[in-house]
């Protein structure tokens, strides 16, 4: 019998499920990839340098509210168990699949700060045996699969699509979402050979409904950026609409709710406080980073991003003008802001405008609480404070001068929030319906 070619084995051993994946980086978007492939029968071996996430996993503890611990404590268990989470990066020889899925956060000067994806590549490089396949996840400019991950795994002289395998997935996780999951959500795949992208396609095809396949791992990241700023610069074109149609006296949530009646050719997008999260608000400056390269400027980026990162300017001038209505000052009045989380019902406060707020509102004098279902304890080193959530009792909120709704989870009684609170600013529309002379919508 001719002996199997590397590039056959991978194929059989991810059809016949008996491929060993390995997923590196354990949070918001690592945790739901292991769960479908366990889910799906593969072993799966998780990678992460937070040794308290891992020591959680072992013992089946979830640290991500949507996903229960009940999903994590059955496949841990046992003497052979379906999911082991490791810091032990020699063991990244071990899986047939790397799925990279670390952060790529904005350094201090606003550029790509890929030092975690270099660094996890490198621990890879260090290990890479003939046969693995590795998939890039983590969001990043178009480019960075060919020109950071190729050179090292290439190095010791392996080849792609022959020795190993690689490409660029990208990852369209959305925390909280109900209506679309891991597996109904269309996954687009570029690989660095032929070879690669069908290795890359039949892998995913085992966790998700539909494949996309693209002609390349640039296009695969291009498209993941598109995504990304069609929605920080659709909500930017809503949220300065919502500043220019409170100077009007229109109602911008009304507005919106009759243009959405159109049933083509328009989707809502619904304005806030400003952007939050890991993604909208920093993806779309890969681009602009990269265009510089090209002597490109990404103006519609630009500009989103500038009317983004006012909004809580805005918002805090509406606290400011409605404490004004009752001859209050801002300075040495009370406020709670509700919801400290980036948008409703998640617990992820990265990025939120509402730790901005906060620190304008401290700034300006204001004595400010906040309560978060989700988040009981807010630490944010940048904006310069550690807080604790406060608890909302009926004698506790009507002593606050105003009370700020920054994010509009599901769990407030808002009705009880309006009939307590002396005054309610409103940033999400969240008091729609609800009687009340003391609401100002901001
Ligand atoms: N959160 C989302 O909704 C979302 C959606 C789509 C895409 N993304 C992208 O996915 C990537 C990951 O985002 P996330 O939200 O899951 O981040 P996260 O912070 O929740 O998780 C990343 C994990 O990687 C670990 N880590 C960091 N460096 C490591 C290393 N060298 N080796 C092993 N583990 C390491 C961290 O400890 C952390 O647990 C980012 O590029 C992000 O832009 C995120």
């Amino acid at each position: 019998m001719p002996k199997k070619d590397v590039f056959g084995s991978v194929m059989d051993s991810i059809r016949e499920r008996t491929a060993k994946i390995g997923i590196i980086g354990l949070g918001y978007v690592g945790l739901p990839i292991m769960l479908r492939f366990c889910e799906e029968g593969f072993k799966v071996l998780g990678f992460d340098i937070d040794p308290a996430k891992v020591e959680d996993l072992n013992n089946g503890k979830s640290y991500i509210r949507h996903l229960p611990s009940e999903r994590i404590a059955k496949l841990v268990k046992g003497k052979d168990p379906l999911f082991t989470a490791t810091s032990d990066m020699d063991r990244l020889s071990e899986p047939d699949v790397l799925i990279i899925c670390v952060p790529t956060p904005l350094s201090d000067k606003r550029e790509p700060d890929l030092s975690y994806v270099e660094n996890t590549s490198k621990e890879i490089a260090r290990r890479l045996r003939p046969g693995q396949l590795v998939s890039l996840e983590s969001t990043t400019y178009p480019g960075t699969t060919d020109d950071i991950l190729m050179p090292l795994f290439t190095a010791g002289g392996m080849k792609a699509g022959k020795d190993f395998f690689l490409v660029f997935s990208p990852e369209r996780e959305d925390p909280g979402r109900v209506d679309f999951n891991t597996q109904t959500t269309p996954k687009i795949v570029g690989g660095v050979t032929k070879k690669c992208l069908k290795a890359g396609c039949e892998l995913y095809s085992k966790i998700v409904d539909r494949v996309v396949p693209v002609s390349s791992t640039s296009v695969a990241e291009m498209s993941k950026l598109l995504e990304n700023i069609y929605r920080c610069v659709n909500i930017a074109m809503v949220n300065e609409l919502k500043v220019l149609c409170d100077r009007m006296g229109i109602d911008i949530w009304e507005v919106i709710e009759a243009s959405k009646t159109k049933p083509f050719g328009f989707q809502p997008f619904y304005p806030g406080p400003g952007l939050g999260g890991h993604c909208i608000p920093i993806d779309p400056f890969y681009l602009t980073w990269k265009a510089r390269e090209y002597n490109f400027s990404t103006r519609f980026i630009e500009l989103a991003g500038e009317i983004n990162s006012n909004m809580p300017h805005y918002v805090v001038q509406k606290v400011t003008e409605a404490l004004n209505d009752e001859g209050k000052s801002l300075r040495g009045s009370s406020v709670m802001v509700l919801g400290i989380a980036y948008k409703k019902d998640v617990d992820d406060m990265r990025e939120s405008p509402s730790l901005e707020l906060i620190k304008l509102l401290k700034g300006k004098g204001a004595k400010v609480d906040f309560n978060d279902p989700h988040i009981p304890y807010a630490v944010s080193p940048r904006k310069g404070f550690r807080m604790r959530s406060t608890p909302l009792t009926k004698e506790n909120i009507s002593k606050y001068d105003c009370v700020l709704i920054s994010t509009n989870h599901s769990a407030y009684d808002y009705t009880w929030i309006v009939k307590n609170s002396k005054l309610v600013v409103d940033t999400r529309n969240a008091t729609a319906g609800i009687k009340g002379n003391k609401i100002v919508k901001a």
